[in-house]
């Protein structure tokens, strides 16, 4: 992921697969992805697997929406190892919205790639989808705003718009959003429901292992959290969602492909 975001996958994975060991990158020397080029955001997508397989990994989870929506088809079959991208979260919102109206919460890049929009239409032919960039949020929740004035007022300048059209399920479709969803909570009351599709997403990455023959049996995983900047922050962000004992925070830089 581009900074804390991709957390809150790992949170999943380790709740879903415990004995599996984590390495997880964290670019923030470079967040926000989702007001970068197509370009960048593919080259550092790159440059994250090229350091994964560095590192021997035996399966790559994308934790970010961005990557996924831009990288990943271009990645698979280039690394020795399966990839896994995040789940669109639409099939989850589908069953959780009455009205039909679904929004979706997410970078600039990524709504700019219609790509839940393509999966609304796969699923459904009478739904409707409010697909609203947040530019905002990542940079506050990276800097710690997550639940004051500030993160509040723009959670508003979003989410009140799609109240108001009547969209009762949002799909967090942002790694980073999950940190703020008591702040959305807050401002749109319980009848919204919001979908992380990061349990989802975890789930087919234990799926993908099993279907290799890959997945640990038992013990005790342990999760590596590195990150290019910023690293007595992020470690602090992190621990406001990943509470376990076996974590261990790095500094590293990423390798340079050319
Ligand atoms: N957390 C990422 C995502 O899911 C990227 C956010 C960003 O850096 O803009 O899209």
């Amino acid at each position: 992921d581009s900074g804390v975001g991709g957390l809150t996958v790992v949170k999943e994975l380790r709740r879903q697969m415990p004995q599996e060991d984590i390495l997880y990158l964290g670019d923030t020397a470079r967040m926000p992805y989702g007001c970068k080029t197509i370009p960048e955001i593919i080259e550092f997508m790159h440059e994250i697997l090229t350091f994964m397989q560095q590192r021997g990994v035996k399966i790559a989870v994308f934790a970010c929406n961005t990557m996924t929506a831009h990288g990943y088809r271009l990645a698979v079959g280039k690394y020795p190892f399966p990839l896994v991208g995040m789940d669109k979260g639409i099939a989850e919102a589908l069953s959780r919205s009455s009205a039909k109206k679904i929004g979706v919460m997410a970078t600039r890049a990524t709504i700019a790639s219609g790509s839940h929009k393509d999966a609304l239409t796969e699923l459904s032919s009478d739904a409707q989808i409010y697909p609203t960039p947040c530019p905002r949020f990542v940079p506050l929740i990276e800097a710690g705003h997550i639940d004051d004035e500030l993160a509040e007022e723009a959670v508003r300048e979003v989410a009140l718009p799609m109240q108001e059209a009547g969209v009762d399920a949002i799909v967090l479709g942002c790694t980073h959003y999950p940190y703020i969803a008591g702040t959305i909570h807050r401002v749109l009351g319980d009848k919204v429901a919001l979908v992380d599709p990061a349990e989802a997403t975890a789930r087919e990455a234990k799926r993908v292992l099993e279907q290799h023959d890959m997945l640990k049996e038992d013990g005790i995983g342990k999760a590596e959290l590195c990150f290019t900047a910023n690293l007595a922050k992020s470690e602090e962000l992190a621990k406001l969602i990943i509470d376990d004992e076996n974590v261990e925070f790095k500094e590293v830089q990423l390798p340079s492909r050319f």
